[in-house]
């Protein structure tokens, strides 16, 4: 469902992102809050700021985008609220209360299940006045920007992501994981170049950390065209930086984004967001 209604907005950059104004997500009327939800499905991203969301406003507003997604690191889940995750340096009572640094690297969530996660919301209820940023890659922006030729020899290529091969990098401490593990989490394939379902919009849907290889070529011809794409499509022009407030709502559509955490001196600052997902289909 569409709607005619319309809210205030500023791109976050040209042709990609909106911020939208003037809506108080607690108490917005059914018109403005299907506009958000409108925006979001046509902009890639979405910022609504100096926002007051307890967790079942949070709950909430996901539910209008669909169903909330689990999340895989069930420690650090809000107690009571299994879908809110914590993204945190925060120590409680000798523990961590949430993952800390998780998401530092480029990627899209959830890339290693059949169907990922259509969105990540990220709320901010405490931010260091430096580092910490949020970074997003406009997938489509870049792969228009392709000649078509160059997108004709992408467009059926096929990725093989692999949650082991994940687990098994440096940056996850080379992890072994347990048979059960490895069983509820089995390599998944999808294209490179995604379709978005809301209106064909192509996007050019290269990842790090999950991806193992192309399916169909050769191991180190493979990882030497995903580290091409993956620095051209988180080349400036097609980058947004968000710098983190209070308050801040930041969703963004997980079918033709890449998104990219920074990292901040935890020394001196403490950070705490909320996340949540929502359910997504199978790439195409
Ligand atoms: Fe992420």
């Amino acid at each position: 469902m569409t709607t005619d209604f319309e809210l205030r907005t500023r791109p976050l950059m040209p042709g990609f992102g909106v911020e939208i104004f003037d809506v108080d997500l607690k108490t917005a009327g059914s018109d403005a809050r299907q506009k958000v939800v409108d925006l979001f499905h046509a902009n890639g991203a979405i910022l609504l700021r100096r926002q007051d969301m307890d967790p079942d406003d949070l709950m909430s507003f996901i539910g209008l985008f669909g169903e909330a997604e689990d999340h895989t690191q069930t420690q650090f889940t809000l107690p009571g609220y299994s879908k809110i995750f914590l993204l945190s340096n925060k120590i409680v009572d000798g523990k961590p209360i949430g993952a800390h640094n998780d998401g530092v690297g480029w990627h899209t969530d959830y890339s290693y299940k059949e169907e990922p996660v259509m969105c990540t919301m990220l709320y901010a209820v405490e931010v260091p006045d430096e580092g910490s940023d949020t970074l997003l890659a406009d997938l489509c922006a870049a792969y228009d920007s392709l000649p078509r030729e160059r997108q004709a020899q992408l467009d059926g290529l096929v990725l093989h992501h692999s949650y082991q091969h994940l687990m098994s990098t440096r940056q996850f401490g080379r992890m072994e994981l347990s048979e059960e593990m490895k069983a509820a989490n089995p390599d998944v394939f999808h294209p490179l170049v995604r379709t978005h379902p809301a209106d064909g919009r192509k996007a050019l849907w290269v990842s790090t950390g999950t991806v193992k290889g192309i399916v169909g070529m050769p191991d180190d011809e493979a990882q030497a065209l995903i580290d091409e794409l993956v620095e051209f499509v988180t080349s400036e022009p097609f980058v947004h930086r968000h710098k983190w407030h209070v308050g801040d709502i930041l969703m963004w559509d997980n079918r033709c984004t890449l998104h990219t955490g920074t990292v901040f001196d935890d020394t001196k600052y403490i950070r705490l967001m909320h996340r949540l997902w929502v359910k997504g289909d199978k790439p195409f």
